[in-house]
C-alpha cells in the first residue's frame, strides 16, 4: 500500500530532489503541494513545485500556496549562495501543468477532515509555519494526522543558520515550537543525521539515465557547485524515514525551542518540561543513499 501524503516545501534544491524522489519511487501517493517561503520567497518556491510537477508529468497534484512570511518574525535574509536566487540555481523548469491555488492550511485541514483518521502523513521539508496556521486554525484536525516528519533543528552537530540553530527552525522559531506542541505525533530529522546523508561525486554521476535521474543529476550538480565533493541532502531524508524508519536511530526526547533573538533563535533545546517528540540521531547513510536511488530508476 502507498504511503498517502502532503509534502509542505520550499523549493530549494534539496527540497526538488526530495520531491522527485517522492513521484518517482512509487511508494507515495502524493495529495499535494503546499508551498511556504522560506528557501526563496512564496511565489517562487509555489513556482518550483509546479514545474518539479511538470516534469513528472503529474498535472494532477495539486500545489496549494501557503505564507510567505513567519508567524510573527520578519523573514531572514534569503539564502541565495545555497540555492540560487531562483531556488534551483538557475536549473529551467516547465511551466506549471495547472495553476496553483490558496490557502494551504485550509486545504489540509479539508484534506484531513475527509480521510480515514491517521491515514495522512505530512512531510514538511521548510519552516513550519504553514503546519503551525494548520493546527492553530484547524484544532479539530490535529487528531488525524498520522505523522508529521520534520527536516529542522540540530542536536550535537553546528548549526547552519546560527551558531546552534538551523535555516528551516530559525526561519519560524514560533511556529515551531507550536507545532512540537500541537499533541500531533511529530518526527524531527535534524542536521545530526541528514549531514550524514551525503551525495558524493560519484553517486551523482551513477543517477540513472531516466528523466528525473537526469534533473536529480542536474539538481545535485548545482547543489555541490563551488568544489564541493559532497553534500547533505538534508529533505530527502524525510522521505526517506517515511518509508523506512528502520533505517534511523529515533529517541524520545522532550524538547523545547530557543524562542528568542537571532542568531541561535530556533535552536532546540533539551527540557524535561517541553514536547515529548521523535528524534532521529543516527542513520545507516549507505542504506539511505541506496533506498534514494531507487527513486530514480
Ligand atoms: C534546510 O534548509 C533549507 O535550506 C533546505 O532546503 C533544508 O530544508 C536545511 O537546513
Ligand atoms: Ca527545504
Amino acid at each position: 500500500m502507498k504511503k498517502r501524503v502532503i509534502i509542505d516545501t520550499d523549493p530549494g534544491l534539496d527540497d526538488a530532489l526530495a520531491i522527485l524522489f517522492a513521484l518517482g519511487c512509487g511508494r507515495f501517493e502524493v495529495l499535494g503541494l503546499t508551498t511556504v517561503g522560506g528557501n526563496i520567497g512564496l511565489d517562487r518556491t509555489t513556482l518550483n513545485a509546479g514545474g518539479l510537477l511538470a516534469v513528472m508529468e503529474r498535472g494532477d497534484i495539486p500545489v496549494i500556496r501557503g505564507s510567505d512570511v513567519p508567524l510573527t518574525r520578519e523573514q531572514q535574509d534569503i539564502i541565495a549562495i545555497v540555492h540560487g536566487a531562483d531556488g534551483l540555481k538557475g536549473i529551467t523548469l516547465p511551466e506549471p501543468l495547472a495553476p496553483a491555488s490558496d490557502g494551504a492550511s485550509a486545504w489540509i485541514a479539508s484534506t484531513l477532515a475527509v480521510a480515514e483518521p491517521g491515514s495522512i502523513d505530512i512531510l514538511a521539508l521548510g519552516p513550519l509555519t504553514n503546519i503551525a496556521h494548520l493546527v492553530t486554525e484547524h484544532p479539530e484536525v490535529v487528531g488525524l494526522i498520522g505523522e508529521i516528519i520534520v527536516m529542522g533543528g540540530t542536536l550535537n552537530e553546528p548549526g547552519n543558520s546560527g551558531p546552534n540553530s538551523e535555516f528551516n527552525f530559525a526561519t519560524d522559531p514560533e511556529a515551531v515550537s507550536v507545532v512540537l506542541g500541537s499533541g500531533a505525533k511529530v518526527t524531527v530529522v535534524p542536521l545530526d543525521v541528514t549531514r550524514k546523508v551525503r551525495a558524493q561525486l560519484d553517486y551523482v554521476e551513477a543517477l540513472p539515465d531516466t528523466p528525473h535521474g537526469t534533473l536529480a543529476r542536474e539538481v545535485l550538480g548545482q547543489y555541490m557547485q563551488d568544489g564541493r565533493q559532497s553534500r547533505a541532502l538534508h529533505d530527502p531524508c524525510v522521505m526517506l524515514l517515511a518509508l523506512e524508519p528502520g533505517i534511523f536511530r529515533l529517541e524520545k526526547l522532550a524538547l523545547d525551542v530557543d524562542l528568542g533573538e537571532p542568531p541561535d533563535a530556533g535552536r532546540l533545546l533539551l527540557d524535561k518540561r517541553g514536547s515529548l517528540v521523535n528524534v532521529a540521531l543516527c542513520v545507516d547513510a549507505e542504506r539511505a543513499l541506496a533506498l534514494l536511488r531507487t527513486g530514480f530508476v
